[in-house]
């Protein structure tokens, strides 16, 4: 028996639409490629933009993207990636491959990015090997309106108006590639780069922490106990894999799985939860209040590469495990945006979970990019809770709930509902008892494919997309769901 029941009289929180955000980092054909071609390219680009990627990525309302890494952000000296390009000296890629980084992409080719998007900039500064001042000047040299030096050269570069900034990373993952350090260490270094980290007239930073890698909770016991005063966001990573191979790379191919792969990937996927609420739990001591938000700035599938790329790009297909992956953990981050205000999946474009494959002039969909499409109702809209009474489903010693879904009502006081259904084999009907609203009528769509690695190729770039959903009838109670099974649908109903 499926039920859901929920009650929208009692829905108080907000849903931060960043919690839909996303992560481009200087890796693999994630910037260069997928993001950036250049002016002079055949592809068709605005300012060397590509046109076609920022198109698909504004129809998923990409509300604040993070840049430039991940392990590249704690090797990457901004003053590099300003300038003219043809005078930006070279660096070497060392954790992505060893590549040469031509610095083409850079401080002002990102912000034109996120206004293009229209999106927040969420900048990640350099720890690991970079200095207090370079950070501290990196800030002052995006924001400071006014006269001083870095403004100067901000304008000397072509931009004479400070941005706006507000979401700054105060390292990225300093217990491993950004610098190896203890959380007592790492939480002295934040509150020095921090304090550096200036706030310049309007502008007022958000200053986010490096936090815990999956349930290494003693990070974030030692963060909030020695800086949770000074930060205004703690990050988490959780990346979703079958098993880490000791250089970091992951094991089981994207897309040739069978049934185990299937529900080992979803499993592995609901950790989500207890990651949430037990990283949550330590913060709540010291925070009660909630002051500090649960950034999850990194999440996703991570498969082995794609036969025949690059070891280090981290180039992998996307099926509908990835989609009902993606469809659960919003469904996490929904349940707990009391606490959870932003998370980022890895990565946009062309590397692990991305919303988008290009190749050459081409660019295709990914299922996970139509996820994020239709769950992008819930972003600034009011949490329903929801009490979902699911059957099981089993496999190969794993046991996960079939159903997975979550509520929201919007601005226009329209309830939207998300849902899953994670049993590859078995169509199910869900009761769904709504309190507290009258809906007179319910349209929906459903992403739903008949093979468990169904995904979009160059060739086929349409085998997995949404298509209007019929299977949803209101009923005097509520709603009568035929849930197809391996499928995620979006109703809304008003
Ligand atoms: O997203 C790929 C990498 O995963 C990031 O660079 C790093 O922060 C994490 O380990």
């Amino acid at each position: 028996m499926n039920e859901i029941t929920l009650d929208v009289k009692i829905a108080k929180t907000k849903i931060d639409r960043n919690i839909y955000g996303h992560f481009a980092e200087h890796l693999g054909r994630c910037i260069y490629e997928g993001i950036w071609v250049g002016e002079d390219s055949s592809i068709p680009n605005v300012r060397g933009i590509r046109k076609d990627v920022v198109s698909a990525l504004r129809r998923i309302k990409v509300p604040v993207l993070r840049w430039p890494g991940g392990c590249f952000a704690d090797e990457y000296h901004w003053m590099d990636g300003i300038g003219p390009r043809q005078d930006r000296p070279s660096m070497v890629n060392t954790h992505w491959g060893g590549v040469v980084e031509n610095n083409h992409f850079g401080t002002h080719e990102f912000m034109d990015l996120c206004e293009q998007l229209d999106c927040e900039p969420y900048i990640c500064g350099n720890v690991g090997s970079g200095t207090v001042k370079e950070m501290s000047q990196w800030v002052e040299y995006v924001t400071f309106d006014g006269k001083n030096p870095m403004a100067d050269l901000r304008a000397a570069n072509g931009h004479s108006d400070p941005w706006r900034l507000k979401y700054f990373g105060v390292g990225n993952e300093n217990w491993g590639c950004g610098g190896r350090m203890t959380p007592e260490y790492y939480s002295d270094l934040y509150r020095q780069y921090g304090l550096y980290a200036r706030n310049y007239g309007e502008n007022k930073l958000y200053r986010i922490a490096c936090g815990a890698r999956n349930d290494d909770y003693h990070w974030t016991e030692v963060l909030m106990a020695k800086a949770a005063n000074y930060m205004d966001g703690l990050a988490l990573h959780y990346y979703t894999s079958v098993k880490r191979l000791p250089d970091g790379s992951r094991e089981g191919s994207a897309t040739q799985f069978d049934e185990a792969g299937w529900i080992e990937i979803i499993s592995k996927g609901l950790f989500m939860d207890e990651l949430v609420r037990k990283h949550g739990t330590i913060m709540d001591k010291y925070d009660p209040e909630k002051k500090v938000a649960m950034i999850v700035d990194e999440w996703g599938t991570w498969y082995a590469v794609e036969p025949g790329t690059h070891p280090r790009f981290l180039y992998q297909q996307n099926t509908m495990r990835d989609a009902i992956v993606a469809a659960t953990t919003f469904d996490i981050f929904n349940k707990h945006c009391d606490r959870v205000r932003m998370a980022n999946i890895a990565q946009t474009v062309n590397v692990l979970q991305a919303m988008v494959l290009t190749q050459g002039e081409k660019m295709l969909l990914t299922p996970s990019f139509h996820v994020f499409e239709m769950y992008a109702v819930h972003q600034d809209a009011t949490m329903v809770p929801v009490d979902v009474q699911s059957e099981r489903y089993e496999h190969a010693g794993y046991n996960v709930p079939a159903i997975s879904a979550s509520a929201s009502v919007d601005a226009d006081g329209k309830l939207n509902i998300t849902l899953s259904n994670a049993n590859p084999h078995k169509d199910v009907t869900v009761s769904l008892f709504v309190r507290g609203f009258k809906g007179s009528q319910v349209s929906g769509r459903v992403l739903h494919a008949e093979a468990m690695n169904a995904h979009n190729t160059f060739e086929n770039p349409n085998v997995v997309e949404p298509k209007t959903f019929n299977g949803a009838q209101l009923n005097g109670e509520g709603i009568e769901i035929a849930m197809p099974k391996m499928s995620v649908a979006a109703l809304a109903v008003s």
